[in-house]
């Protein structure tokens, strides 16, 4: 592949956006920072530019792509109505990690961005460069997170270029993402509830605070997708038979719900990521008892020969032995998810980094951010949970 230009910038580095906005115009792909992860950016009214992104990615095609918009304005031009509810939310989060589903108005946008729904979600991203690269580049922008498919989502301009380089124009690069985790999609249901497709930067707590308490819900039919998910991670883990999970697939959706509806959030199907070796999440009634615990696990694992790896919170850390695994990350204090949201995706690649054949990681609360943390955790680990007891 041809050599990727990476080019430093802040909002004052007009240059580096201009040129990238013209890459957009021009059909191109550019990758860009926004306040959650880094996105792969195409003209979303172009078929051949968004294919491009798809193809970079290793997207599957029925996996529909965020539309970004630097301006209120554009939304008239690209949906075909907006709920009152959904308008509050966009009014209190907007610029911000807060992507809403609406009813697509056809004709404007490629077919392949939507994946063939009749909604499209939209975001105005609050990064300072994510901004002025749409507004320069003067039309809808469509960006996926800037992974390859199945890898972590990328923070750093660096993460893209592992999984991307040679593949896309370009990347801005504008340090490392804020929140770290990737927006919060909904969709506001008729009668005004609020449905959250992927949790993410915008707390359920935050939402309700805007549409009313007992508004916000998960998406029925996401609960669902995810459950029949299962995990792509392939290894079962070197030890012990406590690792479980995955395999809640086909069987939990027919008891469920018998023909399985489609997910309003088709990209939750997938596993997302899963790391090289296998990733069990450990909880339990005190921290003592999952470190305990963990540490006992990490050890069996490598006397049989497994490189171990531990995803721990700081204050934790003290409750293990020394060295309790070959590579150890901390996802910060557990009284500031907004570190462990921000370090959650870069700690995950060290893992691989690592070599890693066995992970542990501790389970945090699921209040506030710590839901979408434990949720692309889960995600990580096929559902694999150990009870610590
Ligand atoms: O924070 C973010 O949202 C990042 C940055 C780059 O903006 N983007 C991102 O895009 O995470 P992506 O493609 O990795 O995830 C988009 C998610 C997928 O789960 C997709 O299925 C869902 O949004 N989605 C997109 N359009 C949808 C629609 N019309 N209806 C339901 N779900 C939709
Ligand atoms: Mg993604």
């Amino acid at each position: 592949g041809q050599d990727m230009p990476s080019v430093p910038s802040e909002e004052s580095d007009r240059e580096a956006i201009a040129a990238a906005a013209a890459m957009l115009r021009s059909g191109g792909t550019v990758a860009f920072p926004t306040e959650t992860v880094y996105g792969l950016g195409a003209d979303a009214r172009n078929t051949p530019a968004v294919e491009a992104v798809f193809a970079a990615k290793g997207r599957p095609s029925d996996n529909p792509l965020i539309v970004h918009i630097a301006r209120r304005e554009e939304l008239e031009g690209l949906v075909l109505e907006v709920h009152p509810v959904a308008s509050a939310l966009m009014d209190a989060f907007w610029p911000g990690p807060l992507t809403l589903v609406l009813p697509v108005r056809p004709g404007v946008l490629s077919p392949l961005v939507t994946a063939g729904l009749d909604t499209v979600g939209v975001r105005m991203p609050g990064h300072p460069v994510a901004l002025a690269l749409l507004r320069a580049a003067e039309c809808p922008v469509a960006a996926p997170s800037a992974n390859r498919s199945g890898r972590p989502s990328p923070t750093l301009a660096a993460h893209v270029m592992e999984d991307l380089a040679g593949y896309i124009g370009g990347v801005l690069d504008g340090g490392a993402a804020g929140v770290g985790l990737e927006s919060t999609v909904v969709q506001v249901q008729p009668d005004g509830t609020v449905a959250v497709l992927r949790p993410g930067g915008i707390t359920a707590e935050q939402l309700a605070a805007v549409a009313g308490t007992g508004a916000v819900a998960p998406a029925p039919a996401l609960a669902l997708a995810d459950a029949a998910a299962g995990h792509s991670g392939g290894q079962s883990p070197a030890t012990p038979p406590q690792v479980s999970g995955g395999g809640t697939g086909g069987a939990a959706a027919q008891a469920a719900g018998g023909s399985s509806p489609a997910p309003r959030a088709p990209g939750m199907k997938y596993t997302h990521y899963a790391p090289r070796g296998a990733l069990g999440i450990v909880r339990g009634s005190s921290p003592q008892r999952v470190a305990e615990t963990a540490a006992s696990l990490l050890q069996a694992a490598q006397r049989e020969g497994g490189i171990t790896g531990l995803l721990l919170f700081e204050e934790h850390r003290a409750l293990y032995p020394a060295d309790p695994a070959a590579c150890v990350v901390s996802l910060g204090s557990l009284a500031s998810p907004e570190e462990a949201a921000r370090s959650l995706y870069a700690a995950l690649r060290r893992f691989d980094e690592a070599g890693a054949t066995y992970i542990l990681a501790e389970a945090c609360p699921v209040t506030g951010l710590g839901a979408a943390i434990m949720n692309r955790l889960m995600k990580a680990a096929g559902e694999a949970v150990i009870d610590a007891g």
